[in-house]
C-alpha cells in the first residue's frame, strides 16, 4: 500500500517541525519544498537520519521544484517570512500574501486533490487569501492556530493547577491575534470547571498571557515559534489522512456560525479525510460573546488590508 503523500511548503523551522514530527509518525511520504537551495534538501536527509535512531522509515524528500509536489493529499503551507521583535502578526500582511498566493497557485496547479492548511501570518487573512488562490472549497482550506492557542492555554493551567497537561480540556476561538478567546466558562481539568480550581485574577493573568504567547516567545528568540506550531499542523495532518475525526480548534470559513458571516475564524471542527467535516458552535457566555465579535473585527480589519 503507498503511503499518502504530505507536502510542507516553507523550511524553515516550523515547516521543518512539522515534516520531522510527521516523519517519526511514519505513515506518510513526506515532500519539504523551499525556494532557498539546499535548505529543504539538507533538513530533509538529516530527519531522515533520525529514522534509524529512532525507528521510522526514511521517506522525507527536500526539493525546490513543485513537480516533486505533484499529486499530494494534504499541503501544508508555511511559506512567509516570520516575526521580527516588536512586529505584530498584520505587518507582514502584504508581503506574506504574495508569498501565498504564488505558492497556492503553483500547489493546486499539481496537487488538484489536496487538503491546504495553512500557517503562515497573519494567518486568518492568509487563509483567506489561499481560498481565493484556489478556487477549493472551504471544507478543504483551514488555518492552524488554535491547537497552538489551546496548547499554550493548556500548558499554563497545567501549571498553574499542577494537574496533568493531558487532563486539561480547554480551547481558544477567535483570530490568531492579540484578540483571540479563550474560553473560561468550558475549561475544565479533568471534568471540574477551571473557575472551580483558580482565583478570577489568576485566570485572567493566563488567558492573557495566551492572548501574547507568541510574541512572548518571539521576544525571547527574535523571531517567531516553531515546535508547537509545527507538532500542531501535524496533529491535523494525522486527523485528517488517518480520518482519525478529531474535533480540534481550527481556523475555518464561517458562513453564520456564531453570528460571523464570510470570514475565516478560529472555531472547533471535526477533521477528517475530507477535511473540515464539521463546525461546532459551542455556547458563550456574554463576555465571551462580546470578545468574539472583537476578534472577528480585528480579523477584518487585516483583511481589509489585503491587495486582492
Ligand atoms: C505564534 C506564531 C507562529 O503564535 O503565530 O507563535
Amino acid at each position: 500500500m503507498s503511503r499518502p503523500k504530505v507536502t510542507v511548503v516553507g523550511a524553515g523551522a516550523t515547516g521543518a517541525t512539522c515534516a520531522e514530527v510527521l516523519a517519526q509518525r511514519d505513515y506518510a511520504e513526506i515532500v519539504l519544498t523551499d525556494i532557498k537551495e539546499g535548505l529543504p534538501q539538507g533538513k530533509a536527509l538529516d530527519i531522515n537520519q533520525m529514522g534509524p535512531i529512532l525507528g521510522f522509515e526514511a521517506t522525507v524528500t527536500g526539493t525546490n521544484d513543485y513537480a516533486d509536489t505533484a499529486g499530494s493529499d494534504v499541503v501544508v503551507i508555511t511559506a512567509g517570512l516570520p516575526r521580527q521583535p516588536g512586529m505584530s502578526r498584520d505587518d507582514l500582511v502584504q508581503t506574506n500574501e504574495k508569498i501565498v498566493k504564488s505558492v497556492t497557485e503553483q500547489i493546486v496547479a499539481s496537487s488538484p486533490d489536496a487538503i491546504l492548511i495553512i500557517l503562515s501570518n497573519p494567518l486568518d487573512a492568509m487563509c483567506h487569501v489561499a481560498k481565493a488562490a484556489s478556487g477549493l472549497p472551504k471544507e478543504r482550506v483551514f488555518g492552524q492556530a488554535g491547537i497552538l492557542d489551546t496548547a499554550r492555554y493548556r500548558t499554563f493551567i497545567a501549571w498553574e493547577t499542577k494537574a496533568s497537561v493531558k487532563d486539561v480540556q480547554a480551547l481558544v476561538l477567535g483570530g490568531h491575534g492579540d484578540q483571540m478567546v479563550p474560553v473560561i466558562s468550558s475549561t475544565t481539568v479533568g471534568g471540574v470547571p477551571l473557575r472551580k480550581l483558580v482565583s478570577a485574577e489568576r485566570i485572567q493573568a493566563m488567558v492573557e498571557r495566551t492572548a501574547v504567547g507568541g510574541g512572548e516567545i518571539v521576544k525571547l528568540l527574535g523571531t517567531s515559534a516553531w515546535y508547537a506550531p509545527g507538532a500542531a499542523c501535524a496533529q491535523m495532518v494525522d486527523s485528517i489522512l488517518l480520518d482519525e475525526k478529531r474535533v480540534l480548534p481550527c481556523t475555518a470559513y464561517l458562513e453564520g456560525e456564531y453570528g460571523i458571516d464570510g470570514l475565516y475564524m478560529g472555531v472547533p471542527v471535526k477533521l477528517g479525510r475530507s477535511g473540515i467535516e464539521e463546525i461546532y458552535e459551542v455556547d458563550l457566555d456574554d463576555e465571551e460573546q462580546a470578545a468574539l465579535a472583537k476578534s472577528a473585527d480585528a480579523v477584518r480589519d487585516v483583511v481589509g488590508v489585503l491587495a486582492a
